[in-house]
């Protein structure tokens, strides 16, 4: 009985030294010094379009941590140089060009400057810039229509068109579409929004 007992309280113990060695190992993997090298995109490139605010910082963060070169746009250059200036001090490799994605123009402009800076390759596209104006569907404007779509379909659309050569010259490529369960169940958020959501799943 007694050797039962002291058989159990050994394997208690060696279960509580794995469950510490496991929270400490999770504790290790801070996104800005990468401790855990099981995930590397070291030497990879990246295009994240509208990274200087919410889900696509955060995807920057995410590429520049594991390893990645990651170029990233927005339309306001204040942001977007005070984001470059974080970055380099974490020691991230990331670069920004000031775009606004809805342009033709200027998504091309982009293109040409990502091909120029990665020498003609790109590993990972994130399609991310997205917009929404939300009210009642009888109260859309033409315009809305155009700034909604434009915004989060054609842009993202003509990115992957643009990006597509880069892409392939990288023999390794991928794009993320940022969807949205909005485009999945019906959310209150403008049937727009919903719109051009279910048509990047
Ligand atoms: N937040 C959510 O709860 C949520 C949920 C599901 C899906 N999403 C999707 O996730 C994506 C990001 O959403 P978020 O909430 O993180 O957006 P956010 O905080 O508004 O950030 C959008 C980013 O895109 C840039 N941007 C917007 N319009 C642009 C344009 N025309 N050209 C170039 N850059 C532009 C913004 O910078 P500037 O304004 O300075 O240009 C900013 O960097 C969107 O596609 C959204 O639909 C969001």
């Amino acid at each position: 009985m007694k050797d039962i007992c002291s058989r159990s309280l050994t394997l208690k113990l060696i279960f509580k030294l794995i469950k510490e060695k496991m929270a400490a190992e999770a504790a290790d993997i801070d996104v800005g010094s990468r401790k855990d090298h099981r995930w590397s995109l070291h030497g990879l490139t990246a295009l994240v379009t509208g990274g200087t605010k919410g889900i696509g910082y955060a995807v920057v963060e995410e590429l520049a941590g594991l390893g990645a070169i990651v170029h990233t746009c927005s339309r306001d250059e204040e942001q977007l140089n005070e984001c470059l200036s974080k970055w380099k001090l974490k020691g991230f490799t990331v670069t920004g060009s000031v775009c606004n994605l809805k342009s033709k123009a200027e998504r091309e402009k982009l293109i040409n400057h990502v091909s120029l800076l990665f020498s003609g390759k790109l590993n990972i596209l994130i399609n991310n810039v997205g917009t929404v104006i939300t009210k009642p569907t009888e109260e859309f404007t033409g315009e809305d229509f155009s700034h909604i779509i434009g915004t989060n379909l054609e842009s993202a659309y003509s990115m992957c068109q643009l990006a597509f050569p880069l892409l392939k010259a990288s023999t390794a490529g991928s794009i993320v579409l940022v969807s949205s369960v909005a485009g999945v169940v019906a959310v209150d958020v403008g049937t727009l929004y919903s719109m051009s959501k279910v048509s990047e799943r």
